[in-house]
């Protein structure tokens, strides 16, 4: 073979390696993108609650919910960070969001919110416990003596979803809808030592055992759903991989790392309207077609990833929650 043929059999063997590369990644973007929720209904007369909607997952769902005729309360712990998406979903259209400040981690605060929204309005249709933080480097406790992640992500969505339980059977039908994660699946409930008295402190486990904690929650309130023979509905969900502020936690050789493997996650992550679809899905899909209790992802029913997730342990865990609120 000539060097002529040699080379010109690389430049073709190289372009249709590169050709095959790209196809791939394009192929991994379609699929980490994730599902794209079809369903939609007109949401006007619908009151949601969204908490966490200043940024993020709550903040793209806040506007879908708006651009389909919703009246949304942006339920956030800080008016200034919210000012960008108050007036981003005025924009979209006047009057429809309302900030009304909310601080998972302090239960006085819960309190407080709920008193100023019943003061307001005497309905809600849609609550969506959204807010959570994850990965918080060191055991911080709430204001309420709680370990700081199952404190905000659970306890205090546990108490906001209680209280407000009034105004959600106020309504014809009612939707809650709670963001849990696929960390469910790695780690486990401690049920005995929830705040990390008794064992050393683990920012992955921590997480995961709040995320546990949503999805235990959602199986125990659809219970008393059905029991009381409400017009509602609880499902839990997994809104993919997202590139949201969730990460604000990593910071130091953490951050660095996040920083070097930036373009390989975003080649698997989503958007945050991407990271939307499956809570929009909860939102908009008919209700007699959910399931109740159940959990999601990608805009379709999964089956859980852990083997605490039983009826059993949700009522346990439900107990337990009354006992440490006081309720
Ligand atoms: N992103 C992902 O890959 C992913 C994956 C699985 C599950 N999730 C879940 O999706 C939900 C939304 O997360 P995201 O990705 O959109 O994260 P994000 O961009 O960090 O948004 C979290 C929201 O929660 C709020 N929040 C945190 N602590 C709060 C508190 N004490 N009281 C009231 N609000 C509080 C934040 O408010 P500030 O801005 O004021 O801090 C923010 O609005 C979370 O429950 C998360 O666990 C996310």
């Amino acid at each position: 073979m000539n060097t002529s043929l040699i080379s010109s059999y690389l430049t073709v063997n190289n372009a249709a390696i590169f050709g095959v590369a790209a196809l791939a990644l394009v192929f991994i973007k379609i699929w980490s993108n994730g599902s794209v929720n079809n369903k939609k209904r007109d949401l006007s007369n619908q009151l949601v609650i969204i908490t966490g909607s200043n940024t993020g997952i709550g903040l793209e769902t806040a506007k879908n919910c708006v651009q389909n005729g919703a009246k949304v309360i942006l339920a956030c712990r800080d008016q200034k960070r919210t000012q960008n998406a108050l007036d981003l979903i005025n924009s979209i259209k006047p009057n429809s969001a309302e900030f009304m400040r909310l601080d998972l981690s302090d239960l006085s605060s819960v309190r407080l919110f709920v008193n100023e929204f019943k003061s307001k309005y005497n309905k809600l249709d849609i609550l969506i416990n959204n807010a959570g933080i994850m990965h918080i480097p060191n055991r911080v406790l709430t204001k309420d003596g709680f370990e700081s992640q199952i404190g905000t992500n659970h306890f205090g969505h546990f108490l906001l979803t209680h209280l407000l339980m009034d105004s959600l059977k106020a309504s014809p039908q009612f939707r809650v809808i709670n963001l849990s994660s696929l960390a469910h699946s790695f780690g486990s409930m401690n049920f005995d030592d929830l705040h990390y008295e008794k064992r050393a402190y683990d920012r992955n486990s921590a997480y995961s055992q709040s995320k546990i904690a949503n999805i235990l929650f959602t199986i125990a309130l659809q219970k008393r759903i059905t029991q009381q023979k409400l017009n509602g509905i609880a499902v839990s969900l997994h809104p993919g991989v997202v590139r949201t502020e969730l990460t604000r936690h990593y910071t130091g050789i953490l951050g660095f790392m996040k920083f070097l493997i930036s373009p390989l996650w975003y080649l698997l992550s989503k958007s945050p309207e991407q990271g939307a679809q499956t809570t929009l899905y909860c939102v908009h899909e008919n209700f007699d077609k959910l399931v109740k209790g159940g959990y999601y992802s990608d805009c379709k029913t999964k089956k859980y990833g852990n083997k605490q997730i039983t009826e059993e342990n949700a009522e346990r865990f439900w107990d337990i929650s009354l006992k440490q609120l006081k309720l």
